[in-house]
């Protein structure tokens, strides 16, 4: 709702006749989300995992892009997923853009998908990151605590998803 009443106040204002609806609150008014940058990595026999990203749609100014930027602690430095940025552990520098991301500890047979939620103005986009673009390297296998992760998929894509719907 938080969305709709901001879309309408902002179409008020730019001074949209009655006549035009509203545009629509949800997927294509606002997306796509255009993600560059995107960085995810535990460095080595570290326990944390650093995340920072730049963003840009058609909603938010893009001169410069909104950064957001994330650590999580893992608790291990034998982790070898990336972790849970919960909702309020993502930081941007523009107060309308929220984002989780999570990847969940998998076995090591046995690795998960990571999802990636970016919420522009309380409008949800989400992706899904395949596990193979995730890559882990245990070095020394008989030291549990020297593993390394990092994101290894492209930097730059695109949030076409929005489960809100239209
Ligand atoms: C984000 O954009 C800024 C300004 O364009 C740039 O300086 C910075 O390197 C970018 N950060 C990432 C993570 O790409
Ligand atoms: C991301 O969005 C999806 C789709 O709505 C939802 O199922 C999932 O719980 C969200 N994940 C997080 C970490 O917020």
């Amino acid at each position: 709702m938080k969305s709709i009443f901001s879309l309408a106040a902002a179409a008020a204002l730019v001074g949209l006749s009655n006549s035009t609806p509203v545009p629509d609150a949800t997927a294509a008014a606002h997306g796509p989300y255009h993600i560059s940058g995107f960085f995810a990595s535990k460095p080595h026999l570290s326990s944390g995992c650093r995340f920072e990203f730049n963003l840009t749609s058609p909603t938010l100014p893009s001169t410069p892009p909104v950064y957001c930027w994330a650590s999580v602690e893992l608790g291990f430095s034998g982790a070898t997923w990336l972790g849970y940025v919960y909702q309020g552990l993502g930081h941007c520098d523009n107060e309308r853009v929220d984002w989780t991301f999570n990847h969940p500890r998998g076995a090591e047979t046995d690795r998960n998908d990571a999802v990636f939620n970016v919420t522009v103005d309380g409008v949800l986009g989400t992706y899904r990151v395949p596990k193979e673009d995730i890559y882990v390297n245990l070095n020394d296998e008989g030291n549990p605590f020297d593993n390394d992760v990092s994101y290894s998929g492209p930097r730059e894509f695109e949030i076409v998803d929005f489960p809100g719907g239209d």
